[in-house]
């Protein structure tokens, strides 16, 4: 079968686009300068980070985006307003590893554990953490938070 010149025209119209779909693939490779432009999110200075992303970035993996935990691996932060009755318990909560390695500086920590009492757990720290309190309390993470927590009265009680 001979092929129609409009068959030889499209085949090569074909090539031609080919090639130059090719070209547009290949040249625009080296300038990818977005990929050095800085992620948004670590962009942005950590003081600026609302706490609700600091929560979602820090926290959420394990104890989901609403709080309640994932049982047997996280506890549900919707429960731990009641220890802040007690100094032990406003201290366990500053000391518990999750919180006082996150890796926040002390600014953005204390806005994350007041937003975390007030939005997740409904219960509004008085008074609210400071970066001054927290940074006392994050020194000295505690080694067996479990142990600690079951010193602390139930805070379903
Ligand atoms: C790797 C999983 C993980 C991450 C990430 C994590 N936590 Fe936790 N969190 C736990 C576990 C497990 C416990 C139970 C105590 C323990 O074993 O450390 C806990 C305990 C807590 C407690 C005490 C709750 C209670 O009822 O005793 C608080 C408050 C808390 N986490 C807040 C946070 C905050 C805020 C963040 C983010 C900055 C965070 N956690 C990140 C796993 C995590």
């Amino acid at each position: 079968m001979t092929r129609s010149p409009r068959t030889v025209y499209a085949a090569a119209a074909t090539r031609l686009t080919m090639i130059g779909l090719i070209g547009l693939i290949a040249i625009p490779m080296p300038a990818r300068a977005e990929s050095s432009r800085p992620h948004p999110t670590t962009a942005r200075p950590a003081s600026a980070r609302p706490a609700s992303e600091s929560y979602r970035l820090h926290c959420s993996g394990c104890h989901r985006a609403d709080g309640r935990g994932v049982p047997g691996v996280a506890p549900d932060l919707r429960e731990i307003g009641p220890l802040l009755r007690t100094a032990a318990g406003r201290a366990y909560l500053g000391r518990v590893p999750g919180v006082a390695q996150a890796p926040v500086d002390d600014d953005e920590l204390a806005r994350l554990l007041n937003w975390v009492l007030t939005e997740i757990a409904g219960t509004p720290p008085e008074p609210a953490y400071s970066a001054e309190e927290l940074g006392v309390l994050r020194a000295e993470p505690l080694r067996d938070p479990v142990a600690a927590r079951k010193l602390l009265p139930d805070p379903k009680l």
